[in-house]
């Protein structure tokens, strides 16, 4: 029951009369309501969840945070103060030797901005670039808190498909000359090239190059979001978009969300002096600056070179769960396609064409206590009805079997009928 904080009987505001013409543009992320819906389910009975996209909490070193944290908050005297809006100076030095060190990119401090994760990174990116009408083209599926999130300031999405090389740049540039003589403003190009999300693809080197040739050509920003970089569990010959670039025009979107934890809210933006100037003003009245003792927790965990050891566990850790998931699938349901990915924490897989993911979900956490998320809403053009992503990441190994049994089992009830 809602509680009721005002008297019952007396004149209450009209909000939708208060609220600006943006939240027209507003949805719910159906990754924050299938969470909630878990959450809820939870309470009665176990769950298991392929849902969330985040690191597993028992294989983040939790006791090693704990260890550094009473040592940092004794010695840095401003850990309770505000930073300067761009960060603590030594974090931005110290993420500029990270990209150098792990992403083959030469930067300095004075092009980097910490950031309240990679999100508000992609938020700023779209207040300081996008007005209501321009054009962003994606990978088609792509990452549905940044579609949401850019629809907000009134952008238009149009999405390129993809095959198991990432975004199919053939098609990218057929788009953008469709869309350029459809007289539309096209802006960004946003990619997500290692471990896609949602559907766990990695760009070919080729597929790199070239799309870069085609920014240049039709001149585009390009936002490359890296939140899955580091996550990579075979040996692949692939180099940001940013290591490529040779024309400043990249905004390369980084996260420690996924290494070292999505609740530290970490992450940062790499762009050109011009671009970042504006991103600073953006942010400095928007937030002062990103969580300080959060900051100084990264950077004693980059200074004291954990950030391997760290990522190493994860990765021996996903590498095993992402096996375990794959061989299910293709034990269950060897009928379907699915996603092979070599990094990141997702697996799409296509449901037959006659069911609907997002009725399928529901019924999945209902009847079988599973939790997956229905993909389509990360669909640029109202496809993937029948595609679901499965995150193998926070899945517990001696469950994961089990989990896609279930689904499997589900699939065969609701497609049975009709074949019977
Ligand atoms: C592709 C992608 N980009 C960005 C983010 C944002 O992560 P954070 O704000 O925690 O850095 C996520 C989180 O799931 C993601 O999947």
């Amino acid at each position: 029951m809602v509680k009721v904080f005002w008297c019952v009987g007396m004149p209450r505001p009209d909000f939708m009369k208060f609220f600006s013409s943006r939240i027209n543009y507003m949805y719910p992320s159906p990754i924050r309501e299938m969470v909630a819906k878990i959450a809820y389910k939870s309470r009665i009975k176990p769950v298991i969840s392929f849902a969330a996209g985040e690191p597993d909490p028992d294989v983040l070193p939790r006791d090693i945070y704990a260890s550094m944290v009473s040592d940092i908050f004794v010695r840095e005297n401003r850990i309770v103060n505000y930073s300067p809006a761009e960060g603590v100076l030594d974090l931005r030095e110290a993420i500029a030797g990270f990209m150098k060190s792990h992403e083959y990119v030469d930067t300095s401090y004075e092009r980097i901005i910490v950031t309240v994760g990679g999100s508000q990174a992609l938020d700023i990116i779209a207040r300081i670039m996008l007005e209501p009408g321009d054009v962003v083209v994606t990978e088609n599926p792509s990452y549905v808190n940044t579609l949401l999130c850019w629809k907000h300031y009134g952008v238009r999405i149009v999405g390129v498909p993809m095959d198991d090389n990432g975004m199919i740049t053939e098609k990218l540039e057929e788009t953008l000359k469709k869309l350029r003589e459809e007289g539309r403003l096209v802006k960004l190009i946003y990619s997500i090239p290692t471990g896609q999300n949602p559907s766990g693809i990695t760009m070919s080197m080729d597929r790199r190059k070239h799309l870069l040739e085609i920014a240049s050509k039709y001149d585009l920003i390009v936002v490359e979001d890296t939140a899955y970089n580091h996550l990579v569990y075979e040996e692949v010959d692939v180099k940001p978009l940013r290591a490529l670039d040779k024309e400043d025009r990249i905004i390369y979107v980084g996260s420690f969300s996924k290494v070292l934890g999505t609740g530290l809210r970490i992450g940062w933006l790499e762009a050109s002096p011009e671009v970042i100037e504006k991103i600073r003003y953006s942010k400095q009245p928007m937030d002062m600056c990103a969580p300080v003792p959060c900051q100084y927790l990264v950077l004693e965990v980059l200074k004291r070179g954990l950030f391997d050891e760290i990522k190493a566990k994860a990765i021996k850790a996903y590498k095993e769960k992402r096996d375990l998931m794959m061989a299910a699938l293709d034990k269950y349901l060897p009928q379907l396609k699915h996603t092979r990915p070599v990094a990141g924490m997702f697996i799409l897989l296509w449901l037959p064409e006659e069911l609907n993911a997002i009725e399928f979900a529901d019924k999945l956490l209902e009847k079988y206590d599973v939790a997956v998320i229905p993909a389509t809403p990360f669909y640029t053009n109202g496809s993937g009805k029948n595609v679901i992503r499965m995150n193998f990441s926070m899945a517990k190994p001696e469950l994961i079997d089990d989990g896609v049994n279930r689904i499997a089992k589900l699939v065969k009830e609701l497609v049975a009928p009709a074949v019977a």
